[in-house]
C-alpha cells in the first residue's frame, strides 16, 4: 500500500531567462497568465490557482507538482520522507511538501490550495453524424482564438532506471500502470500511470516515466482543452503566431486522446488534448509494444517517422544494443556432451 494517493497532476514548475517571452506563448498556447513575487503563472479555466509556473533564471524544468487528497495526507508523506510540511507562499496558499525523486526531479506536493469558480468554457455544440442529427436550425459559426486550456493533465519524464523510478512514484503516491510499454517482450521501456481514485474515473495517464537515452528531462506537459473544435482552433491560431509545431495533430492510441504539441521559446514541450480515455482503479493494467508509443490512429506521424527529426543521439545505438541483449536471453545455451 502507498504512503498517500495523490488526487492529481497539480502543476509543472519551469525556469526562463525571458518571462515576457514565456507569457506571450502561453497565451497563444490558451493559459490565463499573471505575475506574482517576480514569477509567472498560467492558470486554466478550472478554478485552480495556477497549473504552470516560470521563475527567473536559465532555462530548465525545475519540479513536478502533484495534489494530494488532503492536509493530512500531507502530514503523512512528510513523516514517512522526513521532511516538513510547509506554507505554499504561491497564489492560493496551501501546503506544500517538497521531495526529490531518483533522478533529482522536483516533486512538490500540495493541498488545500484555495480553489475559485471555474471560468465558462465554450459550449460543447451538438454534433451530428451519420446515425444522429442532435443539431437542428443551428449553424457553427467558430471565431479565431487560442484553445481554452481547462486544466494540466500529465507529465511524461525520462528516467535513468525505470523500475527504480516507478517503484518510486508508486509506493509514495498511489499511481496504477495503465499501460506498461515494452520495448521487447519483458524489456520495458516505461509506462502510463494513472491515479488511484477507487470507483471515480480517472485519466488514461497522469505520469508517464520513459527510460529513454540521452539527456534526462521533461518530454512534454499536457493541458486539456474543450473539445475538437477548440484543440484545431488552438493550432490555427499558434500557427498564425509562427509558433514552433511539434507533433499533431492526430490521435493517439495509449489514452486515445486527440493530440497537438507545440514548443515554448525555450524548447520544453507542451501538448493539448482532448477526449481521452477514463479508468477506475479497478482496470487492468495492459501491455503495448514500443511501435504503439509513436504511432498514431489517425493524423499526422511523429516528426522521427515522418522524417522531419532525426532521431535524437544515442536512440540507434541505444536500440541496437537493447535488440542484442534481447537475442542474448533467447540464445539457447549449448549442450553439455557426456564425456
Ligand atoms: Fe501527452
Amino acid at each position: 500500500m502507498s504512503t498517500i494517493r495523490i488526487e492529481d497532476i497539480a502543476h509543472v514548475r519551469y525556469a526562463a531567462p525571458d518571462l515576457s517571452k514565456m507569457r506571450a506563448f502561453l497565451e497563444d498556447f490558451g493559459l490565463d497568465c499573471f505575475a506574482a513575487d517576480g514569477r509567472l503563472y498560467g492558470r486554466g479555466s478550472d478554478g485552480r490557482p495556477f497549473v504552470h509556473v516560470t521563475e527567473p533564471g536559465e532555462a530548465r524544468f525545475l519540479a513536478l507538482g502533484l495534489r494530494a487528497e488532503t492536509l493530512a495526507d500531507l502530514e503523512t508523506l512528510a513523516a514517512s520522507e522526513g521532511v516538513p510540511v510547509e506554507d505554499l507562499a504561491e497564489p492560493g496558499g496551501g501546503k506544500i511538501v517538497r521531495l526529490t525523486d531518483p533522478d533529482g526531479y522536483g516533486v512538490e506536493v500540495v493541498a488545500g490550495q484555495a480553489k475559485g469558480e471555474p471560468s465558462r468554457l465554450p459550449a460543447d455544440l451538438p454534433v451530428n453524424t451519420a446515425s444522429a442529427k442532435p443539431r437542428l436550425r443551428q449553424t457553427v459559426r467558430l471565431a479565431p482564438r487560442p484553445a481554452h486550456v481547462k486544466r494540466i493533465g500529465h507529465a511524461v519524464l525520462k528516467v535513468r532506471d525505470f523500475r527504480t523510478s516507478e517503484q518510486w512514484y508508486k509506493d509514495r503516491f498511489g499511481f496504477i500502470t495503465s499501460d506498461e510499454v515494452e520495448a521487447a517482450a519483458n524489456v520495458p521501456l516505461g509506462a502510463f500511470m494513472r491515479c488511484d481514485r477507487g470507483d471515480k474515473p480517472a485519466d488514461h495517464h497522469t505520469l508517464f516515466l520513459a527510460q529513454l537515452p540521452g539527456p534526462l528531462g521533461i518530454l512534454h506537459a499536457a493541458f486539456e482543452v474543450t473539445n475538437l473544435d477548440d484543440l484545431m482552433l488552438g493550432h490555427q491560431h499558434l500557427k498564425s503566431q509562427k509558433r514552433q509545431p511539434a507533433w499533431g495533430v492526430g490521435r493517439h492510441i495509449m489514452g486515445s486522446q486527440i493530440f497537438d504539441y507545440w514548443k515554448d521559446p525555450f524548447g520544453n514541450e507542451l501538448e493539448h488534448w482532448t477526449d481521452g480515455d477514463l479508468f477506475t482503479a479497478a482496470d487492468p493494467p495492459q501491455k503495448q509494444p514500443m511501435s504503439a508509443l509513436l504511432a498514431v490512429q489517425w493524423g499526422s506521424p511523429h516528426p522521427m517517422f515522418a522524417g522531419k527529426l532525426p532521431p535524437p543521439p544515442g536512440l540507434v545505438s541505444f536500440f541496437m544494443t537493447l535488440r542484442l541483449r534481447v537475442l542474448g536471453l533467447f540464445r539457447s545455451k549449448p549442450k553439455e556432451t557426456a564425456a
